[in-house]
């Protein structure tokens, strides 16, 4: 990056993934700051930024106006909430390899930090620099405080899979990994980067890939290869990939924006924040994975959402299955969120396919918790 200026124009793509990060972080922040109140724990929360950048982009090619990058996005909404309760804390530590870019977010940041808070910038490699980070939160006995680390590297990432397991073991932990795709595809085959997606990938499986298949055949597989790996070599329970669709780029993402984590509300959070996000060229769409039967090369967006939950309702028979569980589930394996899910149930029902037994006082056009919802012994051959 050394010729490279800095900072340097914004890309259509950015721009989506910053949207992104504020529609996420925003109720991040608030859940849990009003959860700690409420529980009377202090209000501390600690946010990553692992690969950085310079905090600033220029606008457009005339360079002469400028909009925030990810650790300036997140520092303005830190500032709105410790603003509503001078009590909160939120720790901050950023990390970029490349001093052009440190010493613009220094200053940056320096500035924006309005509350006195943590805030630290350091020129570093995430995978050298994130353990002494992690040392410093434990020795401020923080080591339980709700952490959000995001990994946003260019192209291919250069560290270890395996690490992302220690960060894990904060079961509060999230992750928010910007998966590039489009760059991975390119690189697979090229002996110059085995080394490197070795090390990303935690083994050489992606090496398995059919080098004749078309790109999108490609980046299914290595997408999904990866996913499987976050929970393989990372320990994640939760993993959900976003994918980002820009409109220059068809059904072929730049990237994916995987959200990993051990705690399914948080990974409810996540979903319920980007379903509200809709913009008319771009379109973020949460892939549920079918972590049982899925085959490396199975596309799980070809499903809907209703076939899933029939087939899951199915698989209980003649067992019922509370909401809740079915929700839970529904949130892990298919793309929708409580409202797609609850309308997807009532489909089933009205269909005939299954049956919804209401608690008393649930109104018949509602499915929520306590409702116990079995399959329709009608169409169990079916
Ligand atoms: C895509 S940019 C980050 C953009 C920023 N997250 C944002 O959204 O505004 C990736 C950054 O990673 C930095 N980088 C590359 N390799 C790195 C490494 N090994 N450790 C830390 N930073 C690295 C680059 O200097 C670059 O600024």
């Amino acid at each position: 990056m050394k010729d490279i200026e800095v900072p340097w124009v914004i890309q259509e793509h950015t721009k989506v993934k910053h949207e992104l990060l504020k529609q996420y972080i925003s109720p991040w922040m608030n859940i849990l700051f009003r959860t700690q109140k409420k529980f009377r724990y202090p209000q501390v929360l600690i946010y990553i930024d692992g690969f950085s950048g310079p905090g600033i982009y220029y606008t457009d090619e005339k360079r002469d106006s400028l909009c925030n990058g990810s650790p300036l996005i997140v520092a303005e909404i830190a500032n709105t909430y410790i603003e509503q309760d001078k009590s909160r804390k939120i720790l901050m530590y950023c990390i970029d390899i490349e001093k052009k870019c440190t010493d613009i977010l220094k200053e940056r940041l320096k500035k924006s930090n309005q509350y006195d808070q943590k805030w630290e910038v350091y020129e570093a490699d995430f995978e050298r620099k994130i353990f002494e980070i992690i040392s410093d939160i434990e020795g401020k006995k923080l080591v339980g405080a709700p952490m959000f680390i995001f990994i946003d590297p260019i192209g291919y990432s250069g560290y270890q899979i395996g690490i992302l397991k220690d960060l894990l073991s904060n079961p509060r932990t999230e992750l928010f990994i910007n998966f590039m795709i489009y760059d991975i595809v390119r690189f697979c085959e090229t002996k110059q980067f085995e080394s490197l997606l070795t090390k990303q990938f935690g083994d050489e499986e992606y090496k398995k890939i059919d080098t004749t298949s078309n790109p999108e055949t490609k980046q299914l597989y290595l997408k999904n290869l990866y996913c499987q790996n976050l929970r393989k070599y990372a320990n994640a329970e939760y993993v959900m990939p976003f994918r980002v669709n820009t409109p220059d780029q068809g059904q072929r993402p730049r990237y994916y924006l995987i959200h990993v984590s051990k705690n399914i509300k948080a990974l409810k959070v996540m979903k319920n924040s980007m379903s509200k996000i809709s913009q008319a060229d771009y379109s973020f769409e949460a892939i549920g994975i079918n972590t049982l039967q899925m085959s490396l090369f199975n596309d799980p967006e070809k499903i809907s959402i209703e076939e899933k939950l029939k087939e899951y309702c199915r698989s209980a028979f003649p067992k019922p299955l509370e909401y809740t569980h079915i929700e839970d589930w529904a949130y892990v394996n298919t793309n929708g969120v409580a409202k797609t899910i609850k309308d997807s149930l009532k489909i089933l029902e009205e269909k005939g396919i299954i049956e919804i037994r209401r608690k008393k006082g649930q109104r018949a056009n509602t499915v929520t918790d306590g409702a116990l919802i079995r399959f329709s012994k009608d169409y169990i051959h079916e």
